[in-house]
């Protein structure tokens, strides 16, 4: 069977809940500027599309991580692949992801990304599926609850396909 992609957050649903989250970090960090962390390379469709919506002066910065594992399962014991330029001391940061699924990069990312002195430390994602969670990350901005499922799209991979489709989907037809 061919590999094909379900539709799960429609195009302008996803355009609609950016713009909605733009607005409410914009109140919340009214009078100051924020810094925008994006986890490559997931969160590089969502961060751009947000910042675009955020009024506030908006600084950004980019890192990639990877995991240790065995393969099969990750520790989440996060590894640095290519760290932040810019220092995050006294910043109000806010972390952009693409997906929490069990929180084990996010909470190691965050235990890492505080030690920095960041004045302060916020994080947002666009997709959450909360029932995988593992490790107890607070998530300040959610775009979508989802099932779980493993979704594309969006910045979202599947074995580094499907990240340009502009919507999130299921993949199908995979064993
Ligand atoms: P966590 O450490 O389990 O929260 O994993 C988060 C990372 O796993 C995300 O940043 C994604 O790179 C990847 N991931 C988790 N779920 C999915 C999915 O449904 N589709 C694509 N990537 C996913
Ligand atoms: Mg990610």
């Amino acid at each position: 069977m061919a590999e094909n992609v379900r539709v799960l957050v429609p195009e302008k649903e996803v355009a609609a809940r950016i713009e909605e989250l733009g607005r409410k970090i914009s109140e919340d960090y009214a009078g100051k500027q924020v810094h925008l962390i994006c986890v490559l390379k997931g969160g590089v469709f969502f961060m751009c599309e947000l910042a675009k919506r955020i009024s506030v002066p908006v600084s950004m910065d980019f890192m990639s991580v990877s995991s240790y594992g065995d393969g099969t399962s990750s520790s989440g014991v996060v590894k640095i692949a290519k760290d932040l330029d810019e220092s995050l001391e006294g910043k109000d940061v806010l972390i952009v992801e693409d997906i929490i699924d069990s929180g084990r990069t996010l909470y190691y990312l965050m235990e890492i990304l505080s030690k920095r002195n960041p004045k302060s430390m916020r994080l947002c994602t666009l997709l959450d599926k909360p029932e995988r969670r593992v490790k107890d990350v607070k998530v300040d901005y959610v775009g979508f609850n989802i099932p779980d499922e493993f979704v594309v799209g969006y910045g979202l991979d599947y074995a580094q396909k499907y990240r340009n489709l502009p919507f999130i989907g299921v993949v199908e037809g995979v064993e």
